[in-house]
Formats: C-alpha cells, sequence, structure tokens
C-alpha cells in the first residue's frame, strides 16, 4: 500500500451511547452534558474521533434509534446548545465528533409519517405503502408490515412497527435529507456513522434488502450531494452485505463512504440460518478463517472498521473470551482485533474490561428487540428458561448498562437509580480502579493504542495468518517494508504449545508481565503479545 491516507485510517474512534455513558443532572439518564465532562477521560485514553448514538428527537422505543425530528436534540439528553458545546470541547482536546444517522427509517412519531398516514399529496409518498401485505418478517421479529386504520393500508418496517421505513425511491424525500444532513455538516461535525445504510437500496415486491439493486446509486448521490469534497469521514453500518461488497464500497476512489462495519465475525455464537438467538460455541477456526478473508479481501482494496462490540451486541469478553480469565481475556481481544488493518471501534467500557449481565426477570429489561422476542418465543411455547439463556447471552441489554465509573452507589453514574440497572459488579470493575492499576485493561489499551500509532505496519502492513488450523490460538504476521510483527492471542485456558521457529525476536507488548520465551516453547492461557521480528 501506498504511504498516502487520511486522518480516519489512522484514527481510534470511541462509541459512546449517550443514555448509559454519564448523568450530569441526575435523572438517572445519560446526557450530553455528562459527555463533556468525560472528555479527559476518553482523549486520555488515546481517542481521536467520538461517535455519539442518536441524541436527536424520539419516543425513545428503540433508544434513539426512532427519529422523530432530525433536527431536535431529545431534551432528555440537553439541548442544542449543550451540543455544540460538546463538538466545541472535543474540537478543543484535538479529538473530532460524528454523529448517528439514521436514515433507513424514522420514527412513527415523525411528521412526515404522520402526514403520509393522512395520504397528505405531499408526504404520502415518503414511506412504503401497499395494499396487501407479503410475507417479509421484521428483523425484531414479527411481520414487516402493519395495517394503518388511517390509511386503509399497510406500511413496511424492517424494524419495530414504530420505525417506518422511508421510501428511498422518492427524490423529493432524498433531498430533503440531503439537506437535513448537510446543516448538521454546517455546525461542524466530523463525519457520520451510517446505520443500517446497506438497506436503502432496497427493493421491497423483489424482496431485496441488504445490498439491494439500488444502493450504489443511491449512496453515490448521497456522496455528492453532502460528502464530496469534505473533510469528514463515514462509516457505514453494514449488517447484511457480504465481505467483498463492504470493500468494494469503501474503496477510496469510489463515490461511496470511507469504511464500513460489517458484520462476518460477529454471529459465529450462532447456529447459521436460525438467527441471533440460536446459540452455538464460537469456533476458533471459524473466527480465523472469518478474519482471515475479511484481512485479505480489503488489503488495498477498501477499509474496514475494527470492533467487537456495539450497542446491539453483547460485550465481547464473556462472548469470546474466558470468564476464568477476565483480564487476560479483555486484553487478548483488544490485541487481536486492534493488531489488524483497519480503523479502530472501541466501545464504552471494553476498555475497563465491562461485561454483560443476566437478569432473572425480564421486565428489567428495557431493549425493544429483546422483550418483542421474549414474547414471540413464550406464543411459539418454548420454555422460560431457555429463552432466558439466549436473551443473558444475547441481549443488546448486556452492552447497555451505565458506565461504572468508581465504587460509588450506582458506579458513580448517576445519583439517581438509573433508567437500566448497573452491572453488580461495579465496585471491582470501573474506570477509577483501572486508571490507578497500572496493569489494568485500561492501561494496556493506552499502549496497544499507542503502539499502533508507533509503527506503519499496524496501518499499511500486509496480514498473514499463523497455523489456521490450530484450535488454541489466533496468531498473524503484519508485514510492512523491512518490518515484521508477529501477533500472538491464545484463545485457551491451558498452556499451548507455539512454535517459535527460532526467531529472534523482542515483545513489544504482551498480557504476562516477564515471560522469557528463550527457555519454553508455550503460551500461558489467553495469552497476547506482540514480538518484532528480527533484532
Ligand atoms: C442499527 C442500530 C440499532 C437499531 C437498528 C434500527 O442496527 O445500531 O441499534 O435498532 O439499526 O435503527
Ligand atoms: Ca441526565
Amino acid at each position: 500500500m501506498e504511504k498516502k491516507i487520511k486522518w480516519f485510517n489512522q484514527a481510534v474512534v470511541y462509541q459512546i451511547y449517550p443514555l448509559s455513558f454519564k448523568d450530569s443532572n441526575d435523572d438517572g439518564i445519560g446526557d450530553i452534558n455528562g459527555i463533556t465532562s468525560k472528555l479527559s477521560y476518553i482523549k486520555s485514553l488515546g481517542v481521536d474521533v467520538i461517535w455519539l448514538s442518536p441524541v436527536y428527537q424520539s419516543p425513545m422505543k428503540d433508544n434513539g434509534y426512532d427519529i422523530s425530528d432530525y433536527k431536535k436534540i431529545n431534551p432528555i439528553f440537553g439541548n442544542m446548545n449543550d451540543l455544540k458545546n460538546l463538538i466545541k470541547n472535543t474540537h478543543a482536546k484535538g479529538m473530532k465528533i460524528i454523529m448517528d444517522l439514521v436514515i433507513n427509517h424514522t420514527s412513527d412519531q415523525h411528521s412526515w409519517f404522520k402526514k403520509s398516514q393522512q395520504n397528505d399529496l405531499a408526504y404520502r409518498d415518503y414511506y412504503i405503502w401497499r395494499d396487501e401485505p407479503t410475507d417479509v418478517s421484521s428483523i425484531f421479529g414479527g411481520s414487516a408490515w402493519t395495517y394503518c386504520e388511517k390509511r386503509k393500508q399497510y406500511y413496511f418496517h424492517l424494524f419495530a412497527k414504530e420505525q417506518p421505513d422511508l421510501n428511498w425511491h422518492n427524490p423529493k424525500l432524498r433531498n430533503e435529507l440531503y439537506q437535513m444532513i448537510n446543516e448538521w455538516l454546517s455546525l461542524g461535525i466530523d463525519g457520520f456513522r451510517l446505520d443500517v445504510i446497506d438497506l436503502i437500496g432496497k427493493d421491497v415486491d423483489d424482496k431485496k434488502f441488504a445490498n439491494g439493486p439500488y444502493l450504489k446509486k443511491y449512496l453515490k448521490e448521497l456522496y455528492t450531494a453532502c460528502f464530496a469534497g469534505k473533510d469528514i469521514m463515514t462509516v457505514g453500518e453494514m449488517p447484511g452485505i457480504s465481505i467483498e461488497r463492504a470493500s468494494e464500497l469503501t474503496n477510496e476512489h469510489e463515490p461511496y463512504l470511507n469504511m464500513a462495519f460489517q458484520f462476518s465475525h460477529i454471529s459465529l455464537d450462532e447456529i447459521k440460518g436460525q438467527g441471533k438467538w440460536a446459540l452455538k460455541d464460537l469456533d476458533l477456526i471459524e473466527l480465523k478463517q472469518t478474519f482471515n478473508h475479511v484481512q485479505q479481501t480489503f488489503y488495498k482494496k477498501g477499509w474496514n472498521a475494527l470492533f467487537l462490540s456495539n450497542h446491539d451486541q453483547p460485550r465481547v469478553l464473556f462472548r469470546y473470551g474466558s470468564k476464568k480469565y477476565p483480564q487476560a481475556s479483555a486484553k487478548m481481544l483488544a490485541t487481536m482485533i486492534y493488531g489488524m488493518q483497519g480503523t479502530p471501534f472501541i466501545y464504552q467500557g471494553e476498555e475497563i474490561g465491562m461485561t454483560g449481565i443476566a437478569f432473572k426477570d425480564i421486565n428489567n429489561y428495557q431493549d425493544i428487540e429483546t422483550k418483542q422476542i421474549y414474547d414471540i418465543l413464550i406464543k411459539k411455547g418454548f420454555k422460560h428458561q431457555d429463552i432466558m439463556r439466549s436473551i443473558h447471552k444475547k441481549s443488546r441489554d448486556n452492552s447497555r448498562t451505565p458506565f461504572q465509573w468508581d465504587e460509588s452507589t450506582y458506579g458513580g453514574f448517576s445519583r439517581h437509580k438509573p433508567w437500566l440497572q448497573v452491572n453488580e459488579n461495579y465496585k471491582s470493575i470501573n474506570a477509577k480502579n483501572n486508571i490507578e492499576n497500572e496493569n489494568s485493561v485500561f492501561h494496556y489499551y493506552k499502549k496497544l493504542l499507542k503502539l499502533r500509532k508507533e509503527h506503519d505496519v499496524f496501518t499499511y502492513g500486509d496480514f498473514q495468518i499463523l497455523e489456521l488450523d490450530n484450535p488454541n490460538h489466533f496468531s498473524y504476521y503484519r508485514t510492512f517494508e523491512d518490518e515484521k510483527y508477529l501477533v500472538i492471542c491464545s484463545f485457551s485456558e491451558k498452556e499451548q504449545p507455539f512454535n517459535f521457529s527460532h526467531q529472534k525476536f523482542r515483545v513489544l507488548i504482551s498480557n504476562y508481565n516477564d515471560i522469557d520465551f528463550e527457555y519454553r516453547q508455550t503460551i500461558p492461557p489467553y495469552y497476547a503479545g506482540i514480538l518484532k521480528i528480527g533484532d
């Protein structure tokens, strides 16, 4: 790869889920001023860009991914001045800030939908209406069509019924969206994360949704109308498309997106074809094959976002890591993902080793998807215990519990009972003790992210997997010009043999202190290390 990249190729991005990050006014709900008060913390980790999950006006059926007014701030998060203040302070700290852009659908409370329901001539085609439903299921379960009494027609929604899909075939709607996007950009934000953007090119009648026939057309138009010539970054969330397509859409010479969230590595603990609630154990070889494929496909062609967790995914720690070795696992998983090529994304709390939750009572869950699937599965005759087992593993609330700042009540998130229960482990897992302990996950992240920036090999180097068939460790070389690095990641609770092939090397970072490899040919449980090969 030529040594010519943009800032966002080397940036470290930190995702904030505003509801759960920091509550500044003690109403139990995280807010914008709470985020502003923690900018120094974020900066100290080595973050360059903050991504804010939605803070727009919303009835919060899907926690803000159901927008009822793109131009207003939801009062539970603060107001426009608070947001401007956050943007200003983020920039003053030398960081950038991107917003979430949800344009596949709106809330059913959006004025466009209300007018569309009434068959208002100007808005009747802003959404997707049909006289008869088809047999398409929504991603959250149940039919994707809901009947509207007012209009005597069915409208289409790939998510909850309160999230009607916009009709992208309508040029008037598209222009209105572009105008709104440009207004946001003129506020000085540095780009967008584009929510389920792979769905906008759909053909509903042909049942082609993700990666639909119009995807390139609309992405290109969006790019031309809003992004071209601006020094911003765009990252497209594209859960439904292939690795090849994601790479193609993020080629730097093409007018689409700067980088992709593609999910090939995410659903490997699900039974294929049966959806996210059908559990299976992770097969490390499958994970290695997947990442190998991803790294080879994007190399010199596209640009990938490196992530393991987000607000929709259960925290990766006990998903792909070990309960027996939580600290080592947290560091190992970070090493595995951030040793690769792409832009690192950290989901709030990952950097302090936060874990998922397992509420006994379904009523403690707040997530619309979780509640919906519980009801559907109960109706289908599944047993409560079996459903809860899936929910404990897979509910989106796993990653949405309040950020654990310190050992005080409610983890220092708020002085008021939070909207979602704090994880009980906040006394032992929190930012304060992470910062105080130099062997913590936090300090490891800091060191790892710094290392990435100091060595070009992480940005430009190629990727070569080692022992693809070895079921115990995931290890790979990164090579650039005359530099070669070896990343070693153990996924085993036992000491495992490792063939160092008598190479000379220097350990740059490791989750075990003081291992002298000269005298051993093994790696300890959940070991992670990056070795520089040569003298
Ligand atoms: C994306 C969001 C998710 C939301 C869905 C519908 O996948 O990340 O939180 O529920 O889109 O907007
Ligand atoms: Ca608040």
